[in-house]
């Protein structure tokens, strides 16, 4: 693959900045609610694979929390971009592989082989294959072990973009994509990137057709999502930021916050048999 190193990571810094993926104050809350739970369920030494890792900022903390990391993703350029990133910004020592696989079908990897799963974004992208990718995330995964499950949220992604929905789609529009939880051509005729987004329940009820035990179900950044700039000085201020991270936390997982954060988190146990 012909790529130049500096222009794909430059525009990676450009769409996400690296230190944290924060294109708004919120989105640095969600980044840290999903850290919190990493950092709860990965323990060193730890066989992990990460679907859909993008350039890595979840691999950097695998990395920093001692995993060894195996990287899968559909998309070449991502995983050559998450190559050159562990390289930069220095986890790549804890990467096992990067392997190009479709999550449907990750036939290369024998049954129940890792301790732990992260798949941080991709289930939105296989739209109705849904059931497949998760039963096929759970296949890879060791009796016992923990996946570790976000998704975009239905409702908490209207929530966070209320004023652009209304501004881009006409009613018809928004009404179809709330109905069927699809974001695409059908339902919005300038979609570029097909997504099916989810409510709480179809998430729940999705992780329950499955041989698991739902260990933790959370919304993240519920309370955050509409705050943008007030955020701000919150977050520089090192007591306020841990007051807000934790009032988050605890609000997100409560039944009543579920589908108003941006992402919902699934942690499952899947079954000894
Ligand atoms: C929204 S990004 C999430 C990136 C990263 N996990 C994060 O949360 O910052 C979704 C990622 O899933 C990958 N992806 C989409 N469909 C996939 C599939 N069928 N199999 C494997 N990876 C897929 C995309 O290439 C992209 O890297």
């Amino acid at each position: 693959m012909k790529t130049n190193n500096n222009n794909l990571i430059s525009e990676e810094k450009h769409r996400w900045g690296w230190t944290l993926p924060r294109q708004c104050p919120s989105q640095e809350v969600s980044f840290h609610v999903h850290c919190h739970y990493l950092k709860q369920y990965i323990k060193p030494g730890d066989r992990v694979l990460e679907i859909g890792p993008g350039p890595g900022h979840y691999t950097k903390v695998l990395a920093d929390l001692g995993a060894r990391v195996v990287l899968v993703n559909i998309s070449s350029v991502q995983l050559e971009l998450n190559r050159q990133c562990a390289g930069r910004f220095g986890f790549g020592y804890s990467v096992v592989d990067w392997v190009r696989h479709d999550m449907r079908d990750m036939g290369t990897f024998v049954d129940g082989t890792f301790d732990a799963v992260v798949c941080f974004g991709a289930i939105n992208c296989v739209m109705e294959n849904r059931d497949q990718a998760i039963a096929e995330l759970l296949r890879v995964l060791k009796p016992g072990g923990i996946a570790l499950i976000g998704v975009m949220s239905l409702w908490g992604t209207l929530h966070a973009h209320l004023p652009d929905a209304i501004n881009a789609a006409s009613l018809d529009e928004n009404l179809a994509m709330v109905k069927t939880g699809d974001l695409c051509q059908e339902t919005y005729q300038n979609c570029v990137q097909p997504r099916h987004l989810f409510t709480a329940k179809e998430f729940r009820e999705l992780l329950e057709r499955n041989k698991v035990t739902i260990e933790v179900l959370t919304a993240s950044n519920s309370l955050a999502t509409t705050w943008h700039d007030r955020l701000e000085d919150i977050l520089t201020d090192e007591t306020k930021r841990n007051q807000l991270l934790q009032l988050e936390i605890l609000a997100s997982r409560q039944p009543g916050c579920l589908d108003t954060g941006t992402h919902i988190i699934g942690i499952v146990k899947k079954q000894l048999r």
